[in-house]
């Protein structure tokens, strides 16, 4: 799919053309639908409502209108926008026509916001899960170009445009990647393929292999690995901008798998596990979508990769760890191993005397009990980080939402023999767990998202929901990280 930036008249001339209409407007079809779709567009039966859809025969070389409603235009928002694109899209999808005209005829959000959801839109929409079947099944928008109607705000919609096609196609990267099942994205594979996207955009990209996470003595991806035939590994990706005030680090959890270990998972619905790299497929995308839009700050993606399965070297429960940090672990449950690999990928993290470190898991099944599919949990050490985070997933309808870490988890976790057990109560499992990875971060202003609910099957939003990874996590980073600089 190619996506341009047009005048008006050129985005009529598609053959067919999406107007999105705030509620109780009159559509602006000039020239695209002839007396009789005129009348219909006109009729009060179709009232805008967001997410209604009209279907009308154009005319004059456009084939069809496709109207697609806002609501209240007080109501509409970047998030409406990137719906009712989504909405046009799929829409166009089923016409079999070559090229789509696309306006917007409201001007409630600021013109660059609404270019960039409107891509966001109808990039994240186009998205489709990575399929291996015999017969090649056909991509119905492959051939496609659509032409963004800019109107009078030329300058905003090309670089609003811009954006969302590159924040667009760096969810889909982490989409892609989380949903491909766990034999085809080994540890090896997705460092693979961050070194590869990182190539292709100019980061730097560093694989620490067995050997060098042994050197670095991180025993807590090691011991998690021990029961895999699939080696570990931790990949760094950096950007780093001519002039910068704040460097960040990203901390992604790459589990390719999570079986729980010894402490065996039930088997129902176990498939869903591939989907626990999904951390560290945010911090890849992010990074790729920082590349093209390079913001002025210094950002470092780490994501620590291994899966995690039940075997006769695996780790045991009762088995101890001395992590990277030099902290030691008492394992009692293999299955709370997201924290493991994470406390090495943190520690690592704190080498780069980073300003703030984020770090992005599917860490517990208690987040989604808490927090549903709506919105990840936010936790931290940090208000300020805090709050920008929530603001920064707010604004690219990617939420977050804060949640407490109280001293008194740190009891639950007290072990005997080691400076802490790696899972405390059941209730309130996700702040202990986040307690769990505050220890690892010495100090720096730390924040970490449990996107456990959030990463795959989320609710239907028109661009993203259904049976398929989200990119959680990318648009918030994106947000953040252009707000340092
Ligand atoms: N990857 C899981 C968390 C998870 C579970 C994410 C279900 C999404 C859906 C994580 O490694 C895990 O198994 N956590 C345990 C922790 C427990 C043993 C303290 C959990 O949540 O049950
Ligand atoms: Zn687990
Ligand atoms: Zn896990």
């Amino acid at each position: 799919m190619k996506i341009l930036v047009t005048t008006s008249a050129e985005a009529s001339k598609a053959s067919a053309l999406a107007v999105l209409v705030p509620e109780g407007v009159v559509p602006d079809v000039r020239g695209a639908v002839g007396k009789t779709a005129q009348t219909l567009t006109r009729r009060k039966e179709w009232k805008g409502k967001f997410r209604d859809g009209l279907l009308v025969y154009g005319a004059g070389g456009t084939e069809r209108v496709i109207l697609v409603g806002l609501g209240k235009e007080k109501e509409i928002d970047a998030e409406r926008i990137r719906r009712a694109a989504a909405i046009a899209l799929k829409q166009f999808g089923r016409l079999e026509q070559k090229t789509l005209g696309i306006r917007l005829q409201s001007s409630h959000v600021a013109a660059v916001d609404a270019a960039s959801a409107i891509a966001e839109g109808l990039v994240m929409a186009s998205y489709r899960v990575p399929t291996a079947t015999k017969k090649k099944q056909d991509d119905p928008y492959r051939a496609a170009t659509v032409r963004v109607d800019a109107g009078t705000h030329r300058a905003a919609y090309e670089s609003g445009v811009a954006r969302g096609v590159a924040i667009g196609e760096a969810s889909n990267l982490a989409r892609d990647l989380g949903d491909l099942p766990g034999n085809v994205l080994t540890p090896t594979k997705l460092a693979q393929r961050a070194s590869a996207m990182a190539k292709g955009a100019g980061l730097t990209a560093k694989v620490y292999r067995k050997p060098d996470l042994e050197r670095m003595k991180m025993g807590g991806i090691l011991g998690v690995n021990l029961g895999s035939i699939e080696p570990p590994v931790l990949i760094e990706l950096s950007y780093r901008p001519r002039s910068f005030k704040k460097t960040v680090c990203l901390v992604g959890k790459g589990l390719t798998f999570d079986t729980g270990g010894i402490s065996l998972k039930p088997s129902a619905n176990m498939e869903e596990m591939k989907y626990d790299m999904c951390g560290g497929a945010a911090v890849i995308g992010a990074m790729a979508a920082v590349a093209r839009l390079k913001p002025k700050v210094r950002v470092i993606g780490i994501v620590p990769s291994t899966d995690n399965m039940p075997s006769g070297s695996a780790q045991k429960p009762g088995d101890r760890l001395v992590t990277a940090s030099g902290l030691t672990v008492e394992v009692i449950n293999t299955d709370a191993e997201g924290r493991l690999i994470l406390s090495d990928g943190l520690h690592h993290a704190t080498t780069f005397d980073p300003d703030y470190i984020v770090d992005l898991a599917t860490l517990t099944g208690a987040c989604v009990v808490a927090l549903g599919h709506d919105a990840a949990g936010l936790y931290g050490t940090d208000d300020k980080l805090i709050q920008m985070l929530k603001k920064a997933g707010d604004e690219a309808g990617d939420h977050a939402w804060p949640m407490p870490i109280f001293d008194g988890y740190k009891d639950d976790m007290k072990s005997d023999v080691a400076d802490m057990k790696n899972i405390g109560k059941r209730e309130g499992g996700a702040g202990s767990a986040a307690w769990f990875l505050s220890q690892f971060v010495d100090g720096f202003a730390w924040a970490h998202l449990d996107i456990a609910g959030t990463a795959w099957g989320q609710r239907n939003r028109d661009y993203v929901g259904g049976k398929c990874a989200t990119g959680a996590g990318v648009r918030l980073l994106v947000r953040f990280l252009e707000s340092l600089g």
